[in-house]
């Protein structure tokens, strides 16, 4: 049963980063709002790609809702098109009243793989879309989720091959992870110490992987499609996998 609270704030949370610059649909800080703010395991929240906060303050507010002691963050700000001033996340992440709930750490991911050692409840991948830099992410962090948390990848159906073929390879197709499926671009999927309690979803993440793989052709290789026929193409075949918003109660119960 969701409480009231965190009801009302999934319903509040896109007006409340309306002003964060950011690359999240309205649906899509819905669904953040509402992992952030479902325990499903114990641990922590670790974001990997904050740019100018929008998806940290999100996942802040959440957690402190459940009773968290801080979530954790990494990311450079200086990456290509994505270079944004510290001072920018910061006075977001202040102006939210989340900045001392949040342990930033201005580094690249791989740096901070090595270090981390804490038990994730919710892995939240944003950074780095390439193959490498998202199957990077996946290695160096997955083995840190606790029984039963979940991990989220952003764009998993847009025009990047990193998010996709991760999340279909390295997630969908392991023995580990149960319950899954897109709501708008993000990935997500739960997993499971035991994968006795994740044998029940394997045929719908085997149904997904298949509608997913028709993506593939159109990204691999760091490649987006150019021409009209290609990405009228890619959209058809998106359009072919589920990936619409639910109600958080019936998302809850699916998950569970
Ligand atoms: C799409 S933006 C993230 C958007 C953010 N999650 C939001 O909700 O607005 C991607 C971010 O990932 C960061 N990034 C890229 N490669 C990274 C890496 N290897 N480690 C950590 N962050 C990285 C970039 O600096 C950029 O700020």
């Amino acid at each position: 049963m969701l409480g009231k609270t965190l009801t009302e704030y999934v319903t509040a949370a896109p007006e409340i980063v309306k002003n964060v610059g950011g690359y999240l649909s309205d649906r899509e800080i819905r669904f953040l709002a509402l992992l952030g703010g479902s325990r499903l395991a114990d641990g922590e929240i670790l974001e990997i790609g904050s740019f100018q906060g929008k998806s940290t303050v999100i996942l802040a507010k959440a957690a402190n809702l459940v009773g968290d002691a801080r979530i954790s963050a990494v990311d450079p700000l200086v990456v290509g098109e994505y270079n944004s001033p510290r001072e920018l996340i910061d006075k977001n992440l202040s102006d939210a009243g989340v900045k001392d709930f949040v342990d930033f750490h201005q580094m690249m991911s791989h740096e901070l793989a090595p270090e981390w050692s804490q038990p994730l409840r919710l892995l939240w991948i944003d950074g780095d879309h390439s193959y490498v830099g998202a199957s990077t992410d996946f290695n160096g962090f997955a083995h840190h989720l606790a029984d039963g948390g979940i991990i989220a990848f952003h764009d998993t159906i847009n025009f990047y091959d990193g998010s996709l073929r991760v999340f279909m390879e390295d997630v969908l197709l392991n023995e580990h992870f149960g319950a899954a499926g897109l709501w708008g671009t993000i990935g997500w999927a739960r997993y499971h110490t035991d994968p006795a309690f994740a044998l029940q979803h394997r045929q719908r993440n085997l149904d997904l992987y298949r509608r997913l793989s028709r993506l593939v052709p159109y990204v691999a290789f760091g490649n987006a499609p150019t021409d009209w026929w290609s990405k009228a193409s890619f959209r058809f075949h998106r359009c072919r996998v589920p990936h619409q918003e639910l109600a958080p109660e019936k998302w809850l119960k699916a998950v569970a």
